[in-house]
């Protein structure tokens, strides 16, 4: 299941690039936002749910805290991104921003950064617990091997 978890992780990291993918070219893209931004909007939102089944993965197999924490606030971080979006569209009207709209929405790439600065540390333990060393049980619990630490001996 260890190697599962770390292919869900690789899964969301690709899912995340994805989504800076997505957004440059709905940016370029001359149709209304509404259309423009549909697929990123989509996989967006599966993002969350994405974040959501990893933190169930890893309470589930019982990793350590601190890396169900971290899936806990992928969740949080993910959720985070339409909320952005509803916030600063509601500080303009219908057809035009604000200031104060665009100032918030910068924070929607910001956070986008934040999710894939988490889901990198996530996807690093992930890995090294899925590695050979784990198939022997070393490495349950928070006694896990650390990235860069030296192998169990
Ligand atoms: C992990 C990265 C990202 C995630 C998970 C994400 C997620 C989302 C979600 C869920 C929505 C839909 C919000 C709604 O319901 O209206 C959305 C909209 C949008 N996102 Fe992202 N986003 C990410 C990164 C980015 C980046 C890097 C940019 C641009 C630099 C961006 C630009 C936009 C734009 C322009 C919209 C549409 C806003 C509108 O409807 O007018 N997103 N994003």
């Amino acid at each position: 299941m260890r190697k599962v978890f770390a292919g869900l992780a690789a899964l969301l990291m690709l899912v995340i690039v994805l989504q800076f993918f997505l957004a440059a070219s709905g940016a370029f893209d001359s149709a209304p936002n509404e259309e423009a931004f549909r697929p990123h909007r989509a996989l967006g939102y599966m993002s969350v749910l994405l974040a959501l089944v990893l933190t169930v993965v890893a309470a589930a197999i019982r990793l350590p805290g601190r890396i169900v924490g971290r899936c806990g606030a992928l969740v949080g971080l993910a959720i985070l991104q339409p909320v952005i979006a509803v916030i600063a569209r509601g500080l303009g009207d219908s057809d035009t921003s604000t200031t104060a709209g665009q100032l918030v929405f910068g924070l929607h790439a910001v956070n986008g950064l934040m999710i894939m600065a988490v889901n990198r540390t996530v996807l690093q333990e992930a890995r090294v617990l899925a590695g050979p060393a784990s198939a022997t049980g070393a490495g349950a619990g928070d006694g896990a091997p650390r990235p860069g630490s030296a192998p169990a001996s």
